[in-house]
């Protein structure tokens, strides 16, 4: 480690995180270009960093996942993660509200060569949601929750709808930071995380832990839970 004590925790963090990827991930162009393209199109920088990409790749892998919901798709960052890890009969349901990030993600799940696994569904999440069991849809074997933070609550409810004896529930920003523990926040998303955890504290039906990470992103996390 270089100047360690005039680095912050947050540089150090960071900089852990780039040397990690660095051993662990191997040179990846498209995900580069991926990147980019969401920056050119200023899609906010909020998809999950390419270490938390990569553990959403392994957990799909050891899971065997081949049906994956993912909520709040953004430029497909996560998704393509997720959908490198589907069999060639694998299919990957992701709903976004804004009719722009989807149209970026297409592009970009076209650019990894992975559009033939992936459907796009444009609209509030819920509503998505309510559509898709309308139709009965096969369970998922993973569900990613990663779209507006005020709904997890309902996202959590949706998930145990959708899925079964051993599927994954992923929720992304369960720390926000650290502020997931102010009882007092008046911020809606950090409302939203602490109304899903206690609705997860509930839940016998899942048996949950939170994977906290530090990096690139700060101090954030993943609950991962397993349906029982
Ligand atoms: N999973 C992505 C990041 C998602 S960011 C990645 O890691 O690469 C959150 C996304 O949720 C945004 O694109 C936002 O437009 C979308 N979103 C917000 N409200 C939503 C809603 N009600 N239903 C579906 N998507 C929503
Ligand atoms: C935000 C949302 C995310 O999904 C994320 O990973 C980071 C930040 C946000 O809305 O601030
Ligand atoms: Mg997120």
């Amino acid at each position: 480690m270089r100047r360690s004590m005039e680095m912050s925790i947050y540089e150090i963090w960071n900089e852990v995180d780039l040397y990690m990827n660095d051993k662990l991930i191997q040179p990846d162009p498209i995900l580069d270009e991926v990147l980019k393209a969401n920056q050119e199109a200023e899609l906010p920088a909020i998809d999950v960093s390419p270490s938390q990409g990569k553990f959403l790749h392994l957990l799909a892998s050891l899971k065997g996942a081949k049906r994956i919901l993912e909520i709040g798709t953004l430029g497909g960052y996560s998704t393509i993660w997720l959908a490198r890890a589907l069999p060639k009969d694998g299919q990957l349901i992701t709903l976004e509200l804004s009719a722009q990030h989807a149209e970026v993600a297409r592009a970009n799940l076209k650019r990894a060569g992975v559009s033939h696994l992936v459907e796009v569904i444009v609209g509030p999440g819920l509503n998505t949601l309510a559509v898709l069991k309308d139709k009965g849809t096969d369970p998922f074997d993973l569900i990613f929750i990663d779209a507006d933070k005020p709904n997890n609550p309902n996202y959590l409810k949706w998930a145990l709808e959708l899925s079964k004896r051993g599927s994954l529930i992923i929720c992304d920003n369960v720390v926000r930071q650290g502020h997931v523990v102010n009882s007092e926040s008046e911020d809606e998303n950090v409302k939203g995380i602490r109304q899903f955890m206690n609705a997860l504290a509930q839940e016998k039906r899942i048996s949950a832990t939170a994977i906290q990470t530090v990096g690139s992103k700060g101090y954030d996390g993943f609950i991962v839970g397993v349906v029982e």
